[in-house]
């Protein structure tokens, strides 16, 4: 049977990729998105390419979208082999807090919050029972070397936040993986050339995705509960 693989923010950038790179190496993805309508393009370009590929709905600021999606996957597939928790938010320029940590107001804190960490959090947690049951299961939370608390920190205070947050939701969830062949862990892409990345990031799409990849195609025994970047690992 063909492994399932669902890419969150699957209508561009790195999840876009993402989705293809899996639906090329034999799985079936489900791109999960806000807005599918308006990704048309996008699918039927990957479907053109014989890739088995489904968009579905998922706003994952919202608890009841992912209640909904996760209660349609279930119904129509039964089970999970990878999650790909890649959609994000960069918003820390809304009100300066991208030069300065003083102008971050309570807001964007709690809005990056609940894309970034909330998000990734709650589908995680409706996903993980799927695949204990299956006793497989491989869960790649997209980072940011941003979430390293061992580099300095000057601004983009939500935006760090968040991930470093998110990088606990991969040690909580690898803490319950038990004897199950099932890996959770946390990958920064690098700097890449996307619309959150801008043009003058120093990677393509494709380099940044090769680590999420290696993260959602891990062999049995490999690492669980880590963060890395291409394979290598990173300091918390
Ligand atoms: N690019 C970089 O340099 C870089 C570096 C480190 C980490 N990352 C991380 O890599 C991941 C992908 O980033 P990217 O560079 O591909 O960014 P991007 O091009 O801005 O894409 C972000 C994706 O997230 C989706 N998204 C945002 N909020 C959402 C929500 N509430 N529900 C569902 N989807 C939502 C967006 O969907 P819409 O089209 O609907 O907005 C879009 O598909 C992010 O987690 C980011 O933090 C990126």
């Amino acid at each position: 049977m063909k492994k399932i693989a669902i890419v969150t923010g699957a209508n561009r950038g790195l999840g876009l990729a993402t989705s293809e790179a899996l639906a090329q190496r034999g799985y079936k993805v489900i791109m999960a998105m806000r807005n599918p309508d308006k990704a048309q393009k996008q699918i039927n370009a990957l479907k053109m390419k014989d890739l088995d590929v489904v968009a579905m709905k998922l706003d994952q600021s919202s608890e009841k979208s992912i209640t909904d999606f996760v209660n349609q996957i279930r119904q129509e597939y039964g089970f999970v082999d990878v999650l790909i928790n890649n959609a994000g938010i960069l918003i820390d320029s809304e009100d300066g807090g991208n030069s300065s940590v003083f102008k971050t107001k309570a807001s964007t804190v709690l809005k990056t919050f609940t894309t970034n960490t909330l998000g990734p959090f709650l589908l995680t947690q409706k996903i993980f029972p799927l695949m204990k049951q299956e006793g497989y299961g491989r869960i790649v939370n997209v980072s940011s070397g941003m979430a390293q608390l061992s580099q300095a920190q000057v601004a983009s205070a939500s935006y760090r936040l968040s991930k470093t947050a998110l990088n606990m939701v991969t040690n909580l969830f690898a803490s319950e993986v038990g004897d199950a062949d099932i890996c959770v862990n946390s990958v920064s892409p690098g700097w890449v050339r996307t619309d959150m990345g801008g043009p003058n990031a120093d990677r393509s799409v494709e380099q940044g995705i090769k680590g999420i990849l290696w993260a959602a195609t891990l062999p049995k025994g490999g690492p669980n509960g880590g963060f890395f970047r291409d394979g290598e690992p990173l300091t918390w």
